[in-house]
């Protein structure tokens, strides 16, 4: 046995020895429904022979060859994703991920700003509940705060609003204006002609654990964005590719970012790849600038196009999008009739397959149950044993959430066994407290 440490720090050691569907299988025969998708990421489930060959033909074919050049693999998910993206969004930059994605977009917006002669704009701003990924860049913009803990002081800096969290929104009456108020004050006392961005999760993903905003707050950022010449990025990395019911979750409400970010479900787990979209007048004018935009080694990877080529051209056969949103009403309409009433459950919320619940000491208050008690991580622990693998949420400050983010392909009865399992976790978590 080799006396490596894996991982770097010591957590729950379970050994998975295979997957199918929407099931893992552990090392001793345990069968666990993949109810986070991993990391919320399986969307089309697990050992698809269609995805495994289409990666083993562009393995073959194109081994590794540099990002910027065409494979037939790389041509195959441009023209898989022709069928996703809004058309405004015509310029690909791929990467091996969420983090490097979320990086380059900053990384467009700042150069973008710079190219057009708008060069006091350096400032970008992130959402204080959010995660962007791990580099420094994403890790400071991220509203994630026990993902900073010892690294404060070599943090970059950005610029940061409050995330809409109606179930603890300090006003009861217009939510939506309450939280764009924040950001047009935050703009306006920064200086509009210093701000080159925002960037934001249309639905906040588990760091929330499903945050969805009022109804008007996306229109009212879109157009106050627009007002002050700030660009609108949506890291969609959880949200994107079917997983809220939509192509992508900003298409729950009438508005289209400037840079769209994905990775995750982009080759539904099979390989890394993340990806940033932009309107053709960004690309434009960083082409024009003479600026680089530096590719990864390992972005768009061609076994990693090969795998999203495939798993979106199958999530559009087999209409999972239409699919997410039919069931993720159920699993939602599941939840709410098992934790409405629930005297330690705040809300569960959600849209399509991205659900969660809020656990609470006290329903009425609000008040959270100390730190110490780690309800989502013994909530995690206990739907393990029992066979369902929860994902669990927050940021530290917001907690004892648990996310669910099953593959799309899931069924009812599994949708069932999720919500009652979760149940009995809950119960028995709080028991313990
Ligand atoms: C919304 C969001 N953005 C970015 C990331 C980071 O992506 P990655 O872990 O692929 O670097 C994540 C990962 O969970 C995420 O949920």
């Amino acid at each position: 046995m080799s006396e490596l440490k894996w991982p770097f720090l010591p957590g729950r050691n379970i050994s998975i020895d295979r997957a199918e569907g929407i099931y893992l299988y552990t090392d001793n025969g345990q069968e666990i429904i993949d109810a986070a998708g991993g990391a919320i990421v399986a969307c089309i489930g697990h050992g698809n022979d269609r995805v495994v060959e289409a990666i083993a033909k562009a393995t073959k074919q194109t081994s590794y060859i540099v990002p910027p050049w065409i494979t037939p693999s790389r041509q195959a998910m441009l023209d898989a994703l022709a069928d996703w993206l809004p058309p405004s969004l015509t310029r690909v930059h791929c990467t091996s991920g969420g983090s490097e994605s979320n990086e380059a977009a900053i990384k467009i917006a700042l150069h973008y700003q710079q190219a057009i002669g708008e060069t006091s704009r350096t400032q970008v701003i992130g959402r204080s509940i959010s995660y962007h990924g791990t580099t420094l860049a994403t890790a400071s913009i991220s509203g994630h705060p026990s993902r900073k803990i010892g690294l404060e002081a070599s943090l970059p800096n950005f610029l940061e609003v409050e995330t809409p969290y109606t179930l603890r929104c300090p006003v009861s009456a217009n939510q939506g204006d309450y939280y764009v108020d924040l950001l047009a004050h935050l703009i306006e006392a920064e200086g509009a002609e210093n701000v080159a961005a925002l960037l934001s999760e249309p639905i906040t993903g588990s760091s929330g654990g499903a945050l969805v905003p009022p109804d008007d707050y996306w229109p009212k950022v879109r157009k106050l964005c627009d007002d002050n010449g700030i660009l609108l990025i949506m890291d969609e990395v959880m949200t994107g590719y079917g997983r809220t019911g939509q192509d992508f979750g900003f298409q729950h409400w009438p508005i289209e970012p400037d840079i769209l970010v994905g990775g995750k479900g982009l080759a539904g787990g099979y390989a890394p790849l993340g990806g940033v979209f932009a309107r053709e007048a960004i690309g434009e004018a960083i082409e024009q600038a003479g600026f680089q935009v530096m590719f990864n080694t390992f972005g768009a990877h061609p076994a990693a196009c090969a795998a999203a080529a495939e798993v979106l051209n199958i999530m559009r056969e087999d209409n999972l999008v239409q699919q997410a949103a039919t069931r993720g009403d159920y699993l939602s309409n599941r939840l709410r009739d098992l934790f409405s009433n629930h005297p330690h459950v705040a809300e569960t919320r959600g849209k399509g397959l991205l659900q969660a619940i809020e656990v609470v000491a006290d329903r009425e208050t609000l008040e959270q149950f100390p730190k110490d008690a780690q309800i989502s991580s013994k909530i995690v622990v206990k739907g393990l044993q029992k066979g369902v693998f929860f994902y669990g949420g927050g940021t530290g400050v917001v907690r004892d959430i648990v996310c669910m983010g099953p593959p799309l392909t899931i069924d009812e009865p599994a949708l069932d066994r999720i919500a009652e399992t979760l149940l009995e976790c809950v119960d028995e978590a709080i028991a313990e407290a």
